[in-house]
């Protein structure tokens, strides 16, 4: 006997998630929409959204029908970086090989001391009269991720702040047109220049990862052009998306004290700790493709040409992969996964140094650190496609004497 499937239409959202309303609460936007179905049509812009986790991983594996070289809201802009995201194989392949050479496990291994090295120093640093109120985002995220990353891919020491300017601009290029977003590139167009200028041969240090994606260029691997956009995309997704996620984190444990009692008896979790602080706060809100060809994704149709959102965010709070999604615990079992850093053939370029870096830092905080309390109203910043964090108010109460995790 033979059993057909039941192919659907898209069940049609007639409501704005770019809406003001939406982008100040995405958690519950996405998660409405998520509702509806595994895929929605989004009827104001013309776009379909792909919203739960299984079906969404399914169609990312599926990159031959679901490409990347197209998406909803595509025009061509400076904020764009033209390389990787907006890829399809075979020169996505190329692309994709040169920058994980230069993000590899293997030269990261290189630098993991002189990341710890910074953590600890800045951990130290803060603690040194005892309690102290922070900003997470800005005492602890911003000035460790931009001295570290930064140094590590030889950029001068002036102008950093830029960098996340700059973040502002893409992560805010891909939505609709409207007045929010025209004033978004606007305060993020100096940031553009400094990157335009960042990114040319003769500015990059000997060695650093710039330096060595031009030595590539030599080699014949790639072009010229090419190692400057890999260059730029590097610089595009790397500082917004960490510093984000970083405060988001303490966050999560500031209004959580029992799972920061969780792993101080148990720092084993340290590293599910920050996998799972993704998952509930991602950096991320959603990715763009389209169907190359007609496509089934969760018994929906997509037609040919159809445009694409994936919602990375709404995924995360899936209650048909994740039980209780709505609490953040350190123990859940994250061998599942999450999209947070999207998945397939375009999963973060950038996830070793990410996982790097809050492994480090969340490290020299276990080890220095008895408490988190939240000290004041955290506010969470306003973006088109980036979620997080731009400002924690939360108080460290250092241990008695500090542990040695090493
Ligand atoms: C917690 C921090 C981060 C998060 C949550 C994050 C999230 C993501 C996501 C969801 C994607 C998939 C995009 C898609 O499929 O459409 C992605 C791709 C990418 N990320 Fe990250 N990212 C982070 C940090 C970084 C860092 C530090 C870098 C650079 C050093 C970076 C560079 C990239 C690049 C180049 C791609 C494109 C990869 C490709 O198209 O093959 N990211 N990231």
């Amino acid at each position: 006997m033979t059993s057909t499937i039941e192919v659907i239409e898209a069940p049609v959202y007639e409501g704005d998630p770019f809406a003001m309303e939406s982008l100040l609460n995405p958690h519950a936007a996405d998660g409405e929409v998520r509702e509806l179905g595994p895929v929605v049509y989004i009827k104001k812009y013309d776009y379909y959204a792909i919203t739960q986790f299984a079906p969404m991983q399914k169609a990312l594996r599926d990159f031959r029908r679901i490409g990347s070289s197209d998406r909803p809201f595509y025009e061509d802009n400076p904020f764009r970086p033209k390389v990787l995201v907006l890829e399809d194989p075979p020169t996505h392949t190329v692309s994709k090989n040169a920058v994980m050479s230069v993000l590899s496990g293997e030269n990261l291994a290189k630098f993991e001391k002189y990341f710890t090295a910074e953590a600890e120093r800045l951990v130290d640093e803060l603690l040194i009269d005892g309690p102290v109120e922070v900003d997470a985002f800005r005492d602890l995220a911003v000035r460790y991720v931009l001295k570290v990353f930064p140094d590590m891919l030889g950029l001068p020491a002036e102008g950093r702040d830029l960098l996340l300017k700059f973040g502002e601009g893409v992560f805010n290029v891909f939505g609709p047109p409207s007045e929010f977003q025209k004033q978004k590139l606007a305060l993020a167009a100096e940031a553009q220049q400094w990157v335009e200028e960042n990114t040319y041969r003769d500015r990059q240090a000997e060695g650093g990862v710039g330096d060595q994606l031009y030595k590539m260029a030599d080699e014949g691997t790639l072009t010229e052009e090419n190692a400057r956009q890999i260059l730029k995309s590097i610089f595009a997704a790397g500082f917004d998306t960490t510093t984000a996620s970083l405060a988001s984190m303490f966050r999560a444990f500031a209004d959580n004290p029992d799972q920061w009692e969780l792993l101080k008896t148990n720092p084993e979790l340290l590293e599910n700790a920050w996998e799972e602080a993704i998952r509930f706060y991602p950096a991320s809100r959603y990715g763009g493709r389209y169907a190359k060809e007609e496509v089934v994704v969760g018994g929906t149709r997509i037609p040919e040409g159809g445009k694409i959102l994936t919602m990375w965010l709404g995924a995360g709070r899936d209650h048909r992969q994740y039980e209780n999604p709505n609490e953040f615990h350190i123990d859940r079992d994250m061998k599942k996964g999450h999209l947070s850093f999207g998945f397939g053939i375009h999963t973060c370029a950038g996830n070793l140094i990410a996982r790097l870096e809050a492994r480090v830092l969340l490290k020299a905080i276990l080890e220095r650190v008895d408490r988190i309390e939240l000290v004041g109203e955290p506010r969470q910043a306003v973006a088109y496609q980036a979620f997080g964090h731009d400002y924690v108010p939360i108080q460290l109460v250092p241990r008695e004497q500090k542990l040695d995790l090493s």
